[in-house]
Parts: structure tokens; sequence; C-alpha cells
């Protein structure tokens, strides 16, 4: 394990990246939030395999979040996502704080429109504007060969996926599968808000879903298996569901039946925690 160089400025990181350019040095980068898991790991050990050099950045976004949403509880620990990414061979980390990323006088926003009409763009509004920003953001202060994002978001790869085509951003945008629990729950920040009842009972939405999906690849009406998977969540100890939903995982639309390219998406609240999940179907 080696020491993992910190910077907070743009202008240090360009810097920094200037100097891996100057050797040759192929780049990958690795946008998170903190609080890291076994699955950002997983996007560090890819970027690693596919690039010369892996840059992280740790920023919890806050445009991203809505005003009812947990951006002041979201969990923190710079200093074991640090020796994590230490341990996984990084070799920088950028982690500016808000007035760095947002300053005085920051007034432009970046919309993606169309595939964010449908799921988390419809039950969390304005999320997607905040991301499409930020990442936006950093892959043009870092201008890296490739970009890695986790396939536990879909709809945000799909999202960063689109802006990055349209906006001519000359970067690879790689999808990274999602990493499971042994029950098959996905990784995710947020699960360290779960109880212990609560974990417990969170490993029903991927066995939910794998099975779900099973049926849908030989239905004619997803409705009813939709509906009946919805029910199980809600029986289950799930509060509230916002979705589960059959789209194209392209456009990400609801469709009304499986076909080639489909995929089953899913939100729904235990607790306090809102989790999702996707899997393919067909
Ligand atoms: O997936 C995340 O952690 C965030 O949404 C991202 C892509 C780092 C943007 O803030």
């Amino acid at each position: 394990m080696t020491d993992l160089p910190i910077v907070r400025r743009v202008a240090d990181l360009r810097a920094r990246i200037a100097v891996f350019r100057k050797a040759g040095h192929t780049v990958g980068l690795v946008p998170t939030m903190g609080a890291l898991h076994e699955g950002h790991l997983a996007l560090v050990q890819r970027a690693k395999a596919e690039n010369d050099r892996v840059v992280a950045t740790i920023f919890v976004n806050p445009t991203q979040f809505g005003p009812t949403e947990d951006l002041s509880a979201y969990p923190r620990d710079e200093a074991g996502d640090v020796a994590r990414l230490a341990g996984a061979d990084c070799d920088l980390l950028f982690a500016p704080d808000v007035t760095e990323m947002y300053p005085r006088g920051f007034s432009t926003s970046v919309t993606v429109s169309g595939i964010t009409t449908h799921l988390d763009g419809v039950a969390r509004p304005g999320h997607f504007g905040g991301v499409a920003t930020i990442v936006s953001k950093l892959l043009l202060q870092s201008l890296p060969d490739r970009a890695y994002f986790g396939e536990k978001d879909f709809q945000q790869l799909q999202v960063i996926r689109c802006l990055a085509r349209d906006l001519d951003m000359p970067v690879e945008i790689v999808g990274v599968p999602t990493v499971r629990e042994a029950d098959g729950l996905a990784l995710s920040s947020r699960n360290r808000y779960l109880s212990p009842s609560e974990r417990k009972q969170a490993a029903m939405l991927p066995q939910i879903l794998a099975e779900t999906a099973r049926q849908l690849a030989s239905a004619d009406d997803a409705a009813p298996i939709l509906a009946a998977a919805t029910a199980r969540l809600l029986q289950g100890g799930f509060a509230r569901v916002d979705y589960v939903a059959l789209c194209d995982e392209a456009t990400l639309a609801p469709i009304a039946s499986a076909q080639k390219g489909s995929r089953l998406f899913a939100a729904a609240h235990i607790g306090r925690t809102r989790l999702i999940d996707n899997w393919p179907v067909a």
C-alpha cells in the first residue's frame, strides 16, 4: 500500500493529471460520494485494469439531494475512504469542498431530457440535474480517458452516457456490474442506515426482482406481475414502493412486455432508507 496523494483544488487536480499525461499515461476516473464499499473498490479495480493511472473523487454533491433527502446525514468517512483507496492502489484522490465546486456566482446546470422523465426522474425531482451537472464538471476538470460508474444506479449511468455523448466529451463511460452481499442485497453507502431487522428484510428486494424478472421473460403482459411484486414488497415490510417497472434499458421508458434489452427497476423504502436495484430481463 502506498500513500494516497489528496488534492482539494481543481488547479491541483489538473497539475497532477498533467504529470500523468506527460509520462504518456492513460487516466481512469472513479467519481464517488465517499462512504466507500466493495462496490466502489470494484470500480477502482476495473479502472486500474484498463488505465495506467486511477483518480478517485469524493464529493457529497448537495445539488443532487432533494429538500427532504439525507444530505446532512449522508455518511462521511474520509479517513476510512483514503485507507480503502490506498489499499486498492488508487493514484490520486480529488476531494474538493462545496465552495471549490460551486463557487459564488455559480449559475450553470446540465439538464438531460428524455431518460430522466422516468423512474427516479419522477421520484426524485431535480436529482439527475444535480448529477449531470457535477459529473460534467468532474469530467471536464480531469479529462480522463475513461470514467467508471456502477450499474446499481443504472439510470444514472445512462444519464451520464447521454451527457458525455451529447456534449462530445472525449471520454468512454464504463458501466461496472453491481456488487452484492451473499444474500443478494446490492452494496450501497445507504445500507449502513439499516437496522439489523431492516437489513434482513432488505434482501427481499433483489430476491423479488430476480423472481419477477424470470416471470416477465415469458409473459405477454407485465402489469399484473409488476403489481404482484409491489404487493410482496409491501407485505414483506417495505413501507413504501416508489416503483417496480419494466423499462427499455436504453430509453428507460416503461414497456408492456419483455423484449430484447429490457430491465426491471425498483425503488422502495424500508424504515428511513430508500433502496434501489435493477435486474436484466430476457
Ligand atoms: O453515484 C454517485 O456516487 C454520485 O451520484 C456521483 C456519480 C458521484 C455524482 O455525485
